[in-house]
């Protein structure tokens, strides 16, 4: 049988379906293996969301096709974003390449690949056989305002996630579960709605009954997952199967934020999704969610959160810019004024929770004025943390073809550097006001054996770069050389914090469980602590 190796680039989006599709190629006899050279299909799940993006996974590619035109007998799939965005002309370019697979067609992965050992198997493999090896949605999913039940056959992929039992042992107790598929928000830079397609809400009973399903295989955490997750709804009695399941649903247009009544019992707006997880699966003892739009996130959400204590009160809500003039151009739909009134109603309302954004700096046209504009807002809003991009103008979007990409690339590079040291400063002021604090923090790896070591920890989001993450911490360092061992975790605020403890072993036996620790230091990144009851002998699995 085959093996395979998998690699994944991008969003969380593309971890949840690097996921499921291991699953599935699992449940039908494929290995994998962490190592190119033992594996004999190769397959990168790709992001296409910018350019720098887009070039590593082609590097990668590039390698692999080497060992191919050097004779080795191997298959190549590209999978996600940049297949479905390039389409059959990557084809073309990359003769190395058998298949493309769109991250909208990922349960059809199978066939393709049985589909290219067929062909290869063949003595005179035809040229013509291009569409057995390439499945991409073409975006047709947004030409028709109902979903039929067999052009969303991708449910089938997350309804048949592998529940693994070994999760309560192996210290991977977090899960990510998709609520909605696409975006309809067209931000003018963005490529997503055009890789992803339209928005698409799965039904709350399919979401909780992963939840739950989670959670008898020792999830403790999960992770909702949506391009804005705050526009779910799902509308009851429209499009169920003659068994009586109800199917996915296209998202409304965004008029259905405007006058409508939430308490409608056929209506589950996102408010009611997470309280019903909540409620309804009481072994999770961390909810959360990704990512917010700013606009139309309801007051009943915030209540929702507010009311019940295992919804992680923790906001990534990206603004982009401080300048209402680039937020226009963008076609973001807000106002800072308006983002502004919303940041400070989640606070009056949820004072304990943590804010993080994303920030596109060198949007085409951003002036020094903007920049500055930008800034005021970091100033203005206690983020954790941003994650700051440079604009890059991404083919078929509405700003490659409107604007000209016209800020210089070391404008963009100052302005980049600039916010950043700006946002370490916002970032070490929020840290530090947890210190002397108690907070809970799910202990997700080991970091290093001692700490003299040089080993580096991988920080909790792929996004945040390592050095930053393990920023020195203010605080005190010097640990009685007992304690040994170095663990990180996330708090319910996802604030990561590294503490130590005597043993490897000891170690070993916290990953995966929440542990309390007392906050004695802080970084722009980080918390340092202590744990509370370093002497508890047998961790509490299900301390909630
Ligand atoms: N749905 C999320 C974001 C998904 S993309 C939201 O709207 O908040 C993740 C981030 O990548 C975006 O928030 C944006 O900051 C950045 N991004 C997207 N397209 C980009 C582009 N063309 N150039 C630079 N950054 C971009
Ligand atoms: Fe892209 Fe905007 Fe959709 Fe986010 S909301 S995925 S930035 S189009
Ligand atoms: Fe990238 Fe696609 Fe996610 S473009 S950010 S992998 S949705």
């Amino acid at each position: 049988m085959k093996t395979v190796y998998l690699e994944t680039f991008g969003c969380q989006m593309n971890e949840l379906d690097s996921e499921l599709v291991r699953g599935h190629l699992e449940s039908l006899g494929y290995s994998f293996t962490t190592e190119t050279d033992d594996a004999d299909v190769l397959l990168f799940n790709t992001c296409s969301v910018r350019e720098h993006a887009e070039s590593k996974a082609y590097s990668r590619v590039g390698i692999v096709g080497k060992r191919k035109k050097a004779g080795e007998k191997l298959i190549l799939g590209v999978l996600g974003c940049m297949a479905e965005r390039d389409g059959v002309d990557m084809l073309r370019r990359y003769p190395q390449i058998d298949l493309l697979c769109g991250p909208g067609e990922l349960d059809k992965l199978p066939m393709l690949i049985d589909n290219v050992v067929r062909t290869a198997a063949l003595e005179h493999p035809m040229a013509a056989d291009i569409e057995d090896r390439v499945a991409l949605a073409g975006n047709t999913s947004r030409r028709s305002a109902a979903l039929s039940a067999s052009a969303d056959d991708l449910e089938t992929l997350d309804l048949a996630r592998a529940f693994d039992p070994d999760r309560a042992t192996s210290g991977v107790r977090s899960a990510y579960v998709r609520i909605t598929r696409g975006c309809n928000k067209f931000c003018t830079y963005c490529v997503v709605p055009y890789t992803r397609g339209a928005e698409v809400h799965r039904p709350p009973d399919s979401i909780v009954e992963e939840c739950r399903r989670l959670a008898a295989s020792g999830v403790i955490e999960v992770t909702l997952l949506g391009q804005t997750v705050n526009h779910y709804r799902y509308t009851h009695g429209m499009a169920v199967t003659l068994d009586g399941r109800e199917q996915p649903q296209i998202g409304p247009g965004l008029s259905a934020f405007r006058n409508e009544t939430v308490d409608d019992p056929n209506l589950t707006t996102f408010a009611k999704l997470l309280a019903r997880i909540h409620d309804e699966v009481p072994e999770l003892s961390r909810i959360r969610f990704l990512t917010s739009y700013p606009k139309d996130f309801g007051h009943d959400v915030l209540e929702v959160m507010a009311s019940r204590p295992r919804i992680c009160r923790y906001l990534h809500v990206p603004v982009q810019s401080g300048s209402n003039r680039i937020l226009k151009l963008m076609n973001r739909g807000y106002t800072v004024e308006e983002y502004l009134e919303f940041t400070d109603r989640v606070l009056e309302v949820l004072p304990d929770a943590t804010i993080a954004g994303d920030i596109i700096v060198g949007f085409p046209t951003e002036t020094d004025e903007d920049f500055e504009l930008t800034k005021d807002l970091l100033r203005r809003v206690p983020y954790k943390n941003n994650f700051i991009f440079k604009y890059s103008p991404r083919p078929g979007t509405t700003a490659i073809n409107r604007f000209e990409d016209d800020v210089p690339l070391d404008v963009k590079k100052l302005r980049n550097n600039q916010l950043l040291a700006l946002q370490a400063e916002i970032g070490a002021a929020v840290h530090a006001e947890w210190v002397g604090r108690e907070v809970d923090v799910l202990v997700e790896r080991i970091t290093n054996r001692s700490p003299i070591s040089d080993a580096a920890p991988s920080a909790a989001d792929p996004r945040i770069s390592l050095g930053a993450a393990l920023a020195p911490a203010k605080g005190p360092r010097d640990h009685p050389s007992s304690l040994a061992v170095q663990i990180s975790g996330r708090t319910p605020g996802d604030l990561i914090t590294v503490l130590n403890v005597p043993t490897r072993d000891r170690a070993e036996q916290l990953l995966g469980t929440i542990v309390r620790v007392r906050i004695e230091g802080s970084g722009p990144l980080i918390l340092h602590g202590r744990m509370v009851d370093l002497d508890a002998t047998v961790p509490d699995k299900l301390r909630h």
